[in-house]
């Protein structure tokens, strides 16, 4: 694995484009080394990482196969560090890491590392490089996830750093398993091009949104339709890096008239927990963006219906028997895909495509 080194100084760093920063990024081949961003992924790389996800799936099927592997990456330790609540994330990541036979620790909880005595996440992230080869964290915090990136870059022992989550920024690893899902959905249906993925609820501060929705434009012809109450519509910041890519897109706040033309609708739930003073987003009506019954039957018999869950009453349990509702199986692409980008950052792609190859079996 080669790694990026970083020597400029943090207020250096920070005036780097994005472009500029990719350097520190991604390894020499082009495969990521920290993911922290999902505009690191271009088309190529997630067509790579889903293949990559594709193989393990298929190879995990046998006892054979799982055996094989739990040997890809045991030589290597994983530090997860969750200061914010997570279950499918903790979960899939922490499976993913089994999967590929990584040993794990984690830290869920401040209160009970030294940072409750006062140790600050620099140094607390310095600790956990010391015994650990790869560092999943989510905080609470935008750009948290950079900054120790960048601090381990310049350490005497850089590793990577995963983003699992950072403030209502970026969810990079949520994007890559919903372009998993949508590939997946798609491969019948003419792939993911020309195609109208229709997102509804907090798309302010839903993260998951605006990481996804970043990735959308590496595939042709795609129109993206953000439909909120007007409070909750999609930052200007998204509006504007759609615009940079002359990206096909249109916010709306009339959800029932945009299903019918979705091939995706993309739930999310109302972020309150980022309110400033509690209790302002329960003042908003958001009935009017709820997928029930109604909703189903408006919509197209070969789209999808997706959601990063959990779920609180956005989509109403009546949708989950139907084909349609791809949610739970969107949520265990998650352990594939993480299982493949995990595989990747140590560049064992080669050794899991050899084995698949030799097995002589076609993905189903
Ligand atoms: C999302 C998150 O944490 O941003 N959940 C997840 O990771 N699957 C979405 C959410 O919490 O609403």
């Amino acid at each position: 694995m080669a790694k990026p080194i970083c020597e400029l100084n943090w207020e250096a760093y920070q005036t780097l484009s994005f472009q500029e920063k990719m350097v520190y990024l991604m390894q020499s081949g082009g495969t990521p080394y920290h993911t922290l961003f999902a505009q690191q992924f271009n088309r190529d790389l997630l067509g790579q990482l889903a293949t990559l996800a594709n193989e393990i799936r298929f190879i995990a099927k046998s006892r054979k196969g799982t055996e094989f592997l739990k040997t890809v990456v045991s030589h290597k330790r994983a530090m997860l560090y969750f200061s914010q609540p997570s279950s499918r994330t903790f979960l899939s990541f922490l499976s993913a890491c089994q999967i590929l036979g990584l040993q794990t620790g984690e830290v869920r909880d401040t209160a009970t590392s030294s940072e409750f005595k006062g140790e600050s996440r620099e140094d607390a992230v310095r600790t956990f490089s010391s015994y650990f080869d790869l560092i999943i964290m989510r905080t609470p915090e935008k750009g948290l996830a950079e900054r120790m990136a960048w601090l381990l870059s310049n350490s005497e022992r850089p590793i990577p750093i995963i983003n699992a989550g950072s403030g209502q920024d970026q969810h990079p690893t949520q994007a890559l398993l919903d372009i998993y899902t949508l590939l997946r959905s798609f491969e019948k249906t003419g792939g993911l091009q020309e195609k109208t993925v229709l997102f509804c609820g907090d798309l302010l501060r839903g993260r998951t949104v605006r990481s996804l929705s970043q990735l959308l434009v590496n595939y042709p012809k795609i129109r993206q339709v953000f439909v909120a109450p007007p409070q909750l519509q999609v930052g200007e910041d998204v509006q504007n890096f759609l615009t940079d890519r002359q990206a096909n897109f249109e916010l709306t706040d009339d959800f029932q008239s945009a299903i019918p033309e979705a091939d995706a609708v993309y739930m999310t739930r109302i972020q309150d927990e980022w309110d400033q003073s509690k209790g302002e987003s329960a003042k908003i009506d958001t009935s009017r963006f709820r997928f029930g019954k109604t909703e189903l039957d408006l919509l197209k018999s070969t789209a999808i219906v997706m959601h990063p869950l959990p779920r609180r009453e956005e989509i109403s349990t009546e949708v989950d028997g139907d084909p349609r509702a791809m949610y739970w199986r969107q949520m265990r692409n998650g352990m594939w895909i993480r299982a493949a980008l995990i595989a990747m950052t140590f560049g064992c792609e080669q050794t899991i495509h050899a084995y698949f190859k030799a097995s002589g079996t076609e993905i189903v």
